[in-house]
């Protein structure tokens, strides 16, 4: 399977910051925001990887990720002029997909804990699968409305009366049928090639599975600056009193398999004296001593 992380758009909502490094490239406590995505992708054992972006944001991200191959990954980049919707991205990245299953998850949505995801990747056979995420203001999301056997029945972006509770967060993994589906779509009253057009497809196709994710992964929202201080003091929080680090490619390129140790070492002494180098030189040691104990 492929992966594709979305990380365009203007990010207006969080200016001045974004004045000169988007969204996608701020700060969530100790690092980058797309290093949480990215994660999760490793995580979930994704090694062929996409970055889209805006002409004028792709060389940060490229000089930030390179090509990938530190974490024993490939990362490429397309360039998304305009925000003309989340769809948008199989079309840009369609030579990238070619004949594959592709996931695709939004540069500044940010997921932690639970195995939802590396299992929901693992199993993927065919359609497409989205999560259900129970919020307090589902009008701000993709809605799904379930029956009483908990099968999904609806789908509606951003609805005045949502039906349910249940958003749809910006992971999405889809079979290579999503590509001929986006050419078909016409896009929405906001201008956008709308991801839960897609979504709706494959529920009136009936391949629609819909994996409701449980109270123990936490998923937040950094697109103003209320909610991206919010995140940088929840990773923090988690952060301090573990003594582990979220959203960490390092950490799970190594657990995945996707690095040697000795790899491992190599890049942590590449990095200049900090508390990340000092925290993965831990994690070094610790999985000398005990070997890999969990992702
Ligand atoms: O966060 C999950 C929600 O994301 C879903 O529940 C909604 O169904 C989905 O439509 C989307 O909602 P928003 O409309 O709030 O997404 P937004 O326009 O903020 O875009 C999400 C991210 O994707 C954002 O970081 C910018 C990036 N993006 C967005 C568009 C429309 C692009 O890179 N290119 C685009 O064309």
């Amino acid at each position: 399977m492929k992966g594709i992380v979305l990380a365009g758009g203007a990010g207006s909502r969080l200016y001045p910051l974004t004045q000169v490094a988007s969204k996608q490239l701020q700060p969530v406590y100790d690092k980058p925001m797309v290093y949480y995505p990215l994660t999760v992708l490793i995580a979930a054992g994704i090694r062929d990887i996409c970055l889209i972006s805006t002409p004028e944001d792709l060389p940060r991200f490229q000089q930030l990720l390179g090509d990938g191959s530190q974490w024993g990954v490939s990362i490429v980049y397309f360039e998304q002029a305009k925000a003309e919707g989340i769809a948008q991205a199989f079309l840009i990245a369609e030579s990238f997909i070619g004949k594959d299953p592709v996931a695709l998850i939004l540069g500044d949505n940010l997921f932690f804990g639970g195995d939802a995801f590396p299992r929901a990747f693992g199993e993927f056979e065919s359609g497409a699968t989205v999560f259900a995420y129970h919020v307090k203001d589902p009008e701000r999301y993709g809605v799904v409305e379930f029956d009483a056997d908990g099968k999904a029945v609806s789908l509606e972006e951003k609805p005045a009366k949502p039906r349910s509770n249940y958003a749809v967060p910006g992971v999405y993994l889809y079979d290579n049928e999503v590509i001929d589906i986006v050419r078909t779509l016409k896009p929405s009253e906001r201008g956008e090639l709308e991801i839960t057009d897609v979504n709706r497809e494959y529920l009136r196709r009936g391949t629609l599975h819909v994996t409701r994710l449980s109270r123990g992964t936490v998923w937040l929202d950094a697109g103003t600056s209320s909610s991206l201080h919010e995140a940088s003091s929840y990773v923090q929080t988690i952060e301090k009193r573990q003594g582990m680090k979220l959203g960490c490619p390092e950490e799970a390129a190594l657990y995945r398999g996707f690095l040697t140790h000795e790899q491992f070492e190599a890049l942590v002494a590449s990095m200049p004296k900090c508390e990340y180098r000092d925290y993965l030189a831990d994690v070094s040691t610790e999985v000398k001593r005990v070997g890999i104990k969990s992702a």
